[in-house]
C-alpha cells in the first residue's frame, strides 16, 4: 500500500513538472514568436514588417502553408509537391550557395512569380509592399533568421555570345556531370535515376521534363537557369553543381540546356544553331572519344 501511494505520489510529481515544463515552452514559444514578429525584409526600397502581413498571412497562404507555417494548412494534405514549411527556413530559389539561407529578394520573386507544377498560385495582384512583409513573415517562422544571415550570392559573369562551340561544350558537360542520370539524354525526365528520386520528405520527384515546356519553378531567363543548376534545389535531389563548373563554363550548359526546350521566347539562337549542327542526344554508353591523332603517336 504504502509503496503504491508513494510510487503514484511520484508519478505525479513527474506528471507535474512535465506540465510545467509544458506550460513553460509554450509561453517561450508565445514570446518568441511575438519577438519575431519584429522580422523584417528587404527588397529595393521597400521595407517589410511580419506584423503587417499577419492579416493577409490568414487570407491568403494559411490553407497551404499552415498557422505555423510548417506546411501543414488544411489543404496540405491533398497536395504534391507539399507546401513549404517555412520552420525549415530551407528553400528551392535561391541566388545563394546550397544550405545556405535565400536572399529577400529571391523570397520575393517567389512569392511574385509562383510555382509551375504545384498549386503555389501567383501572387503579383498584391502590392509589392504586401508581398515585402509577407516575405518578412514568411522569414518569421524560422528561428535560423534570428541566428543566420542570408547567404553570400554568387558571383554571375556577364551572358557571352551563343556560339555553337559553346553550345557543344554545354553538351559535354551535361554528359560530363551526369545531369542525363536523371533528366535523360533528350531532357525527358527519363534518365536511370529518374523513377528512385525522393525528396527531402521521403516523397517522390520527378527531374524536370525540359521538352515539356513548362517553365522551370525559378524562373525562365537565361539567368534564372544559371542560378537553378549552381544553387541547387534544397530539399529536393537536384544538387548544386557551384563546385564542379566554372562560372563561364556554366554559360555553356545554359545554352545547350535551351536546345532541348521547344520553341520559346529565349531559345531561337540556340535552336538555330544545334539544327545547323545536326546535334544528336548525347550517348552514354559510347567509348571515350578517340585520342587525338598526335598522341596516338607514330603517325606520319
Ligand atoms: C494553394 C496552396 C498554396 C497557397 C495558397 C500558397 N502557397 Fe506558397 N507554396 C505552395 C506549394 C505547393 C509550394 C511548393 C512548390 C514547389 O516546391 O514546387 C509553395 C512554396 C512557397 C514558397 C517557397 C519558395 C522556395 O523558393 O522554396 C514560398 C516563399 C511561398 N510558397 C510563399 C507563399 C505565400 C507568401 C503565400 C500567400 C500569399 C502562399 N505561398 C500561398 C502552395 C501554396
Ligand atoms: C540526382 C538527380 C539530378 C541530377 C543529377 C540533376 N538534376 Fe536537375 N533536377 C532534378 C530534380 C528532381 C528536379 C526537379 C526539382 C523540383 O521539381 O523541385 C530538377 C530540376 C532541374 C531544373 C529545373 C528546376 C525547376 O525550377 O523546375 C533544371 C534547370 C535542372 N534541374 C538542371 C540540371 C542540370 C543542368 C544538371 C546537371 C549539371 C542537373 N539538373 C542534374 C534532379 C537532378
Amino acid at each position: 500500500m504504502e509503496t503504491k501511494f508513494m510510487k503514484s505520489s511520484l508519478l505525479l510529481g513527474a506528471a507535474s513538472l512535465l506540465l510545467m515544463s509544458a506550460v513553460s515552452w509554450a509561453q517561450m514559444t508565445k514570446y518568441q514568436e511575438d519577438q519575431r514578429l519584429n522580422m523584417e525584409a528587404h527588397v529595393g526600397k521597400y521595407t517589410g514588417h511580419a506584423a503587417d502581413a499577419q492579416a493577409n498571412y490568414r487570407r491568403y497562404c494559411v490553407g497551404c502553408h499552415g498557422v505555423e507555417g510548417d506546411g501543414q494548412g488544411e489543404n496540405a494534405q491533398w497536395l504534391d509537391p507539399q507546401p513549404r514549411n517555412f520552420t525549415l527556413g530551407q528553400f528551392k530559389c535561391r541566388s545563394t550557395p546550397s544550405g545556405t539561407l535565400p536572399t529577400d529578394e529571391d523570397l520575393y520573386n517567389s512569392v511574385g512569380r509562383g510555382f509551375d507544377r504545384s498549386v503555389m498560385p501567383i501572387w503579383n495582384q498584391l502590392t509589392n509592399q504586401d508581398k515585402v512583409d509577407l516575405v518578412a513573415y514568411v522569414k518569421h517562422f524560422s528561428s535560423k533568421w534570428t541566428t543566420e544571415k542570408a547567404g553570400e550570392v554568387f558571383p554571375i559573369p556577364a551572358e557571352p555570345e551563343v556560339t555553337a562551340d559553346r553550345v557543344k561544350a554545354g553538351q559535354a558537360l551535361f554528359q560530363k556531370l551526369e545531369c542525363w542520370k536523371c533528366h535523360g539524354v533528350e531532357g525527358r525526365a527519363n534518365g536511370p535515376s529518374s523513377d528512385t528520386l525522393q525528396d527531402d520528405q521521403n516523397r517522390p520527384i520527378k527531374p524536370y521534363n525540359f521538352t515539356e515546356g513548362s517553365r522551370p519553378k525559378c524562373g525562365s531567363t537565361d539567368r534564372d537557369i544559371y542560378k537553378i543548376f549552381m544553387s541547387g534545389l534544397d530539399g529536393t535531389p537536384m544538387p548544386s553543381f557551384i563546385d564542379n563548373v566554372k562560372p563561364d563554363e556554366a554559360w555553356d550548359l545554359v545554352f545547350y540546356l535551351r536546345t532541348l526546350q521547344p520553341k520559346n521566347a529565349y531559345n531561337m539562337k540556340e535552336r538555330a544553331i544545334a539544327k545547323q549542327l545536326g546535334l544528336k542526344p548525347i550517348d552514354p554508353n559510347a567509348p571515350a572519344p578517340a585520342a587525338p591523332a598526335a598522341s596516338s603517336g607514330g603517325q606520319p
